[in-house]
């Protein structure tokens, strides 16, 4: 991984990035109370946010200013729905943080106009951005958030067929067993659009997919490499999850 612009830091536990990743990320949301937040769901990052609405309450930060942009959700799906990436972020930021309704622009994916929901958050993304601050996961197959492999650099929002990795993976965040089979995702030509860019990555099960997309530029196959080419890029691993890099 190219260092110039770029940093990786390796905390020892689960604990201890999430610590890291949450002190990052109120460091942006300080310098910048009137940006425009781009924040994964998934499993990685629920004691970040927990350690981050704390820290926000704690200090008194002002968030009323702020604006933020659902990274993806799953098709089928909305905030009413366990599972769901807005359900994940209404009860760990969005709820504990009061933040407005109209403060957020979420894929509505229970929608009979999918791609309308797609325009709906590109306008969002052209009106108030760029990103301030995108956080992400990695998908075992590399994904960012639903931005499968072969995704090309320049897409904006958009549906994607899943792959059966995400799919299996994905039926951990479901009590039925099962995962939907479409996602409806900001595109990597936003993501790359964002002012800063931040992964988080954690365990031994990610550390293969963590060396495969950050130990050379292995675009398009694995959609999280082009974060390589990100001008401001820090990659958040725990231990276990840095064994290749
Ligand atoms: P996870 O999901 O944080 O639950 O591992 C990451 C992803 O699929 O992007």
């Amino acid at each position: 991984m190219k260092p110039r612009n770029h940093s990786i830091e390796v905390s020892a536990t689960y604990e201890d990035l999430s610590e890291r990743a949450a002190a990052a990320i109120f460091e942006v949301m300080r310098s910048a109370p009137r940006g425009l937040y781009c924040l994964a769901a998934g499993d990685t990052p629920r004691r970040a946010y927990r350690l981050l609405a704390r820290r926000v309450l704690d200090e008194g930060l002002n968030v009323s200013e702020m604006r933020f942009v659902g990274l993806d959700e799953w098709i089928g799906l909305d905030g009413h729905d366990r599972g769901s990436c807005r359900a994940l972020l209404n009860e760990l930021l969005f709820g504990p943080l009061g933040i407005r309704m109209d403060r957020i622009a979420f894929f509505d994916a229970k929608s009979a106009d999918l791609p309308g929901e797609c325009r709906k958050i590109d306008e969002w993304i052209a009106d108030w951005g760029p990103i301030d601050l995108v956080v992400l996961g990695i998908g075992m197959n590399g994904h960012l958030g639903f931005n499968e492999p072969g995704t090309r650099a320049e897409t904006l929002s958009h549906a994607m067929d899943l792959e059966e990795v995400t799919q299996s993976v994905g039926t951990k965040y479901f009590d039925s067993g099962t995962a939907p089979a479409g996602g409806l995702t900001i595109g990597l030509g936003q993501i790359m659009g964002a002012k800063r860019a931040l992964l988080m990555a954690s365990g031994e099960g990610k550390a293969g997919i963590v060396r495969r997309a950050f130990s050379s530029d292995s675009f398009p196959e694995i959609p999280a490499s082009i974060l390589l080419r990100h001008p401001r890029f820090s990659l958040l691993l725990d231990a276990a999850a840095a064994t290749g890099v």
